[in-house]
């Protein structure tokens, strides 16, 4: 009439919990991404992600050596240019005076190699019309001049001391353009983070007003169909074939399958990003005072731990770095 098996006998207590606890979360698993913009002389809160700023170089380096301090993973940097400096070719992202590559060579002489200092390698924040690569006549995203581009943003990147790469653009032939590049540069110590498995999402929302997005409509024709699992290991084997030293899979929590499939057959580690409409609709829900704000956030990294993650990117980094 009563239980014999009572898996509840483990559960008892916080000690008990703790010992037998699957999943641990560490700073060091955790990646905070950081935008860093021109033209503005104070940070400036990003309004759809109360507590995330666009940094001014200074307000970057002080944020970047708390990331540290709280013993974060690593940084990932994005460039936000003033609007007057895009154009058609996403000129800014291989000039290095551009933004992002002047924020890169200030985290490096600030932290050398203490932290690991990664840059997005994408030309969607540097472009007038907002896409990820250059379009043709007609209008189209241009998969392979647009791997030109990605070559010589790498090498400037690479040049102003970013440690690993993160080619987010979805074009086919990205990381094998990329690795060519950076190797007859010279730079065959500098690695990728690819994001492998990226789904054109509706969470990345808020994001476009972070780097203040010029896009206009969508990027389905190379970002995913969130219909789609199989082809998210396909494009990490096609990923690792081209030399990728990391994955990623993007967004998280919509795709903690997908990242459960990927951390099955990957040989080299995995990360996920939790992105901008997982922050925000947390933050905002918490608000309203309807979740418990820390809890959730814990709750919501450690299921993209569970899922396979051994790295996660996440705009809570220093704050949660600082609680375990
Ligand atoms: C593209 C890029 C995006 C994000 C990271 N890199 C935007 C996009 O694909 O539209 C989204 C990150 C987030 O939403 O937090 N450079």
């Amino acid at each position: 009439m009563f239980p014999v098996d009572r898996p509840r006998r483990l559960r008892r207590t916080p000690a008990i919990r703790r010992l037998v606890a699957e999943t641990s979360l560490q700073p060091r698993h955790l990646v905070l991404p950081m935008f860093v913009a021109d033209g503005i002389d104070a940070p400036r809160e990003i309004t759809s992600m109360p507590g995330v700023y666009q940094h001014t170089l200074d307000s970057l380096s002080k944020a970047a050596e708390e990331a540290v301090a709280a013993g974060v993973g690593g940084v990932m940097l994005f460039g936000v240019p003033r609007p007057e400096d895009k154009d058609a070719d996403g000129s800014g992202a291989t000039d290095p005076q551009g933004i992002l590559n002047r924020g890169l060579r200030r985290l490096k002489s600030d932290l050398g190699d203490a932290t690991v200092i990664m840059a997005d390698t994408c030309l969607d924040e540097f472009t007038d019309h907002g896409h990820c690569g250059v379009l043709t006549e007609g209008g189209a995203v241009d998969n392979d001049a647009t791997l030109t581009r990605y070559v010589d943003m790498a090498v400037a990147q690479a040049d102003s001391g970013a440690h690993l790469l993160g080619p987010s653009g979805m074009m086919d032939g990205q990381v094998a353009a990329i690795r060519a590049g950076l190797d007859a540069a010279g730079h065959h110590d500098v690695g990728q983070l690819a994001y492998s498995a990226k789904y054109a999402s509706a969470f990345y929302g808020p994001f476009r007003e972070a780097v203040g997005s010029s896009l206009q409509g969508d990027r389905r024709t190379y970002q995913q169909d969130s219909a789609n699992r199989r082809e998210a290991t396909y494009e990490v084997e096609l990923d690792l074939a081209e030399g990728a030293d990391m994955v990623m899979v993007k967004p998280a929590m919509s795709y903690l399958d997908i990242l459960r499939d990927v951390a099955n057959m990957s040989p080299v580690p995995v990360a996920a990003y939790q992105i901008s409409g997982e922050y925000s609709m947390i933050t905002a829900a918490a608000q309203n005072g309807w979740i418990d704000r820390d809890a959730a956030i814990l709750e919501s990294l450690t299921s993209i731990r569970r899922a396979g993650a051994d790295i996660v990117l996440t705009y809570w980094a220093t704050e949660a770095a600082g609680w375990l």
